[in-house]
């Protein structure tokens, strides 16, 4: 198993790509502590895995709140001896309009708190965990929205993952002296949950061949196919590589 022994945290995970990462990260041995805002998903998802034997633990706390972030880092090492894994995944356009004329300024600040700052504060708390032990991985969930202009996000959402990928490669330079590697995968369109289905089958036939025509792949990716590059991000499969971002895309952009 290529995570035994490992802590890993999780934010975002009470459902799509965090729960599949979850889920891959316990069947490698890892001890994982699931994140995310709604605290009745997030138990649910917690007693999904826990019934399927794996070692799978909850935090409820809001990734951009400092206080409850540097007391979640707090606890899991307080409760695990230390933090090998942090995946900041948590985030998405949150139900906020994609047209600009639409987007109010809450609507930019939920978004922007949420990817971004999030992705921030939980590197921030939980690198002196990292640094106190042999090092670490972070992954951070940026998106093809921030590669490159797509038409399925909004300019809030773009602006706050093209700022991960820039964040990733920043941090990766600032702390890969302590053995602490930080990469990212950046998704293209996956069915992660019901709101992306709507999504998917809101669209018209034409819409949706126009978006598989530009997938060399020709199908759209699962989340089980995010969470899979994630694990390897986390695992020593990676030991050499800081600073990357992964398309993982089925070739829709090529960086
Ligand atoms: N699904 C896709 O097509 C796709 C594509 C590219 C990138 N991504 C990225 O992948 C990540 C996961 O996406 P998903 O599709 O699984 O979304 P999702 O909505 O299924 O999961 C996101 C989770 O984050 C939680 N969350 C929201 N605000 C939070 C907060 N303040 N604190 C803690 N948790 C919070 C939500 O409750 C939810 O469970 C996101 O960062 C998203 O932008 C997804």
């Amino acid at each position: 198993m290529k995570l035994e022994g490992k802590v890993a945290c999780i934010t975002g995970s009470a459902g799509g790509l965090g729960y599949a990462m979850a889920k891959q990260m316990a069947i490698e041995g890892a001890i994982v502590v699931m994140n995310d805002l709604d605290e009745t998903g997030l138990q649910k998802a917690v007693d999904l895995l826990k019934n399927e034997g794996f070692k799978v633990n909850e935090y409820a706390a809001n990734i951009a709140n400092k206080d409850q972030v540097t007391a979640m880092m707090k606890f899991i090492y307080d409760s695990f001896g230390r933090i090998d894994i942090l995946v900041n995944n948590a985030g998405g356009s949150l139900h906020t309009p994609k047209k600009l004329e639409e987007i109010m300024e809450e609507h930019w600040d939920l978004v922007l708190d949420v990817n971004l700052k999030g992705t921030f504060l939980c590197s921030q708390a939980v690198v002196p965990y990292m640094k106190a032990k042999t090092g670490g991985s972070i992954i951070n969930v940026a998106s093809i929205g921030g590669r490159t202009a797509s038409i399925v996000t909004g300019v809030a959402y773009a602006a706050a993952k093209g700022g991960i990928i820039s964040f990733t490669r920043r941090l990766a330079k600032e702390i890969g002296r302590y053995g602490i590697r930080v990469n990212a995968i950046a998704p293209g369109l996956v069915i992660s949950g019901e709101r992306m289905q709507d999504t998917w089958e809101n669209m018209n036939e034409i819409e949706q061949n126009s978006v598989l025509e530009e997938i060399p792949l020709r199908r759209l990716g699962s989340i089980e196919e995010q969470a899979s590059v994630v694990t390897f991000l986390a695992s020593n499969d990676s030991h050499y590589m800081t600073g990357a971002i992964l398309d993982v895309n089925g070739g829709r952009f090529m960086g």
